[in-house]
C-alpha cells in the first residue's frame, strides 16, 4: 500500500463524495484503489448502485465496501468471548456469562468493533495501491481514532501490572507451593492473560503505528462555507493534535453556496470544490477527483 487516505468532517459535509471523486480519479489512472466505509450509515453504495456488503468489484482497478459494523460487532464479542472464557475458566466464583452480557452492552462497544474492523480490512487489503476510508461524522470518528492510543497506554499499564502479578505469585510458590493452583502460570512467557494482551497489543500497535505514519497516512477535513463546519473542523484539528497527529489538506466543499470565507484560520492547504449539478454522476465524481490527487503525491 501506497498511501491510505482519510476523509473526516462535520454531518453532510462531502466526506462521501470527495472519497468516491479521489477513489474513482485513481482508479480511472490505472491505480489499484480500495474505497472502504466505516460510517455505520453508509452512502457508498447510493453512488455505484451494488450491493457493496462484501467486497466488490467497481470498475477494473476499484473495489468499494461498507463494513457491516453489525456483524462485525457480534463477531468481535463472540471471538472475545470464547478467548475470556478460556483463558478465565478457572475462576468458577465469577458468574462469565454476566459479564460477557455486560461486555455488549457497554458504552464504547461500537467503536471498538470499528476500530478492529478497520484494522483488520487495511491488513486484508495491503495489496492496493491506495486505501480510500470514508468515515462517520467527527464525534464517532475521533473516538475511532483515539481509541488505538488510549489502548495502547491502556495495555502497556495491564502489562507490567500482569507482569507484578506473576512475580509475586512465583515469589509464594516458592515459599509454599500448596498455596498456588497449578493451573496458574508461574513464568511470564506461559501465561495466557499476557498472551492475550500481546495479541491486544498487536493490533493497536499495528494502527498507532500507521495512523502516526505521515508519509503513508493522509487526512483531509471536508467543510462547507458555514461557522458550524468549521469550527468542527477546528475541533477536528485540536482533537488530532492531542494524539500527535495533523490533518494534511482542508477541502471546501460546495464553494459559493454559503456566507462566509474564513477557512485560512484552519492553516492547512485548502482544495475548492464548486457546487456541482450532479454530485451523485460517475463521470462528474472521477473528474472531480483530480483535484484531490494531491493530497496522495
Ligand atoms: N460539491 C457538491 N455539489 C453539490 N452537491 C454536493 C457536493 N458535495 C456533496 N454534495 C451532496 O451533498 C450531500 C452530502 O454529501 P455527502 O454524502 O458526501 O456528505 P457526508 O459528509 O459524507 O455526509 P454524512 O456525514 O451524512 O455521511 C449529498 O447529497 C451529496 O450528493
Ligand atoms: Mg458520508
Amino acid at each position: 500500500m501506497k498511501k491510505i487516505v482519510f476523509f473526516l468532517g462535520k454531518g453532510g459535509v462531502g466526506k462521501t463524495t470527495s472519497s468516491a471523486a479521489l477513489s474513482f480519479y485513481l482508479s480511472s489512472e490505472n491505480k489499484s484503489v480500495y474505497w472502504i466505509s466505516i460510517d455505520p450509515a453508509h452512502n457508498l453504495s447510493d453512488i455505484v448502485h451494488l450491493d457493496l456488503h462484501k467486497k466488490t468489484q467497481v470498475n477494473d482497478f476499484l473495489f468499494a465496501e461498507e463494513v457491516d459494523v453489525e456483524s462485525y460487532l457480534k463477531s468481535f464479542l463472540h471471538k472475545t468471548t470464547v478467548r475470556m472464557k478460556e483463558m478465565y475458566k478457572y475462576l468458577q466464583i465469577v458468574n462469565l456469562e454476566n459479564m460477557f452480557d455486560l461486555l455488549k452492552h457497554s458504552p464504547g462497544m461500537e467503536e471498538y468493533a470499528l476500530m478492529y474492523a478497520m484494522k483488520e480490512k487495511i491488513e486484508e487489503n495491503e495489496n492496493f495501491e491506495y486505501i480510500v476510508i470514508d468515515t462517520p461524522p467527527t464525534g464517532l470518528m475521533l473516538k475511532i481514532l483515539s481509541l488505538p492510543f488510549s489502548s495502547k497506554m491502556w495495555i502497556e499499564k495491564l502489562v507490567r501490572w500482569r507482569k507484578k502479578i506473576i512475580n509475586h505469585r512465583a515469589a509464594i510458590a516458592n515459599i509454599n507451593p500448596k498455596k498456588i493452583d497449578k493451573s496458574l502460570a508461574l513464568e511470564e512467557e506461559n501465561d495466557k492473560v499476557l498472551k492475550e494482551l500481546g495479541y491486544q497489543s498487536d493490533y493497536i500497535i499495528f494502527l498507532v503505528n500507521l495512523l502516526s505514519d505521515k508519509s503513508k497516512c493522509k487526512m483531509a477535513v471536508v467543510l462547507n462555507e458555514d461557522e458550524m463546519s468549521l469550527s468542527e473542523s477546528l475541533r477536528i484539528i485540536n482533537g488530532l493534535r492531542g494524539l500527535k497527529l495533523t490533518l494534511d489538506f482542508a477541502i471546501l466543499n460546495k464553494e459559493g453556496t454559503g456566507q462566509k470565507n474564513s477557512e485560512q484560520e484552519l492553516n492547512l492547504p485548502i482544495i475548492r470544490i464548486p457546487y456541482l449539478r450532479n454530485a451523485m454522476d460517475i463521470k462528474t465524481l472521477t473528474n472531480l477527483g483530480q483535484r484531490l490527487e494531491k493530497i496522495v503525491k
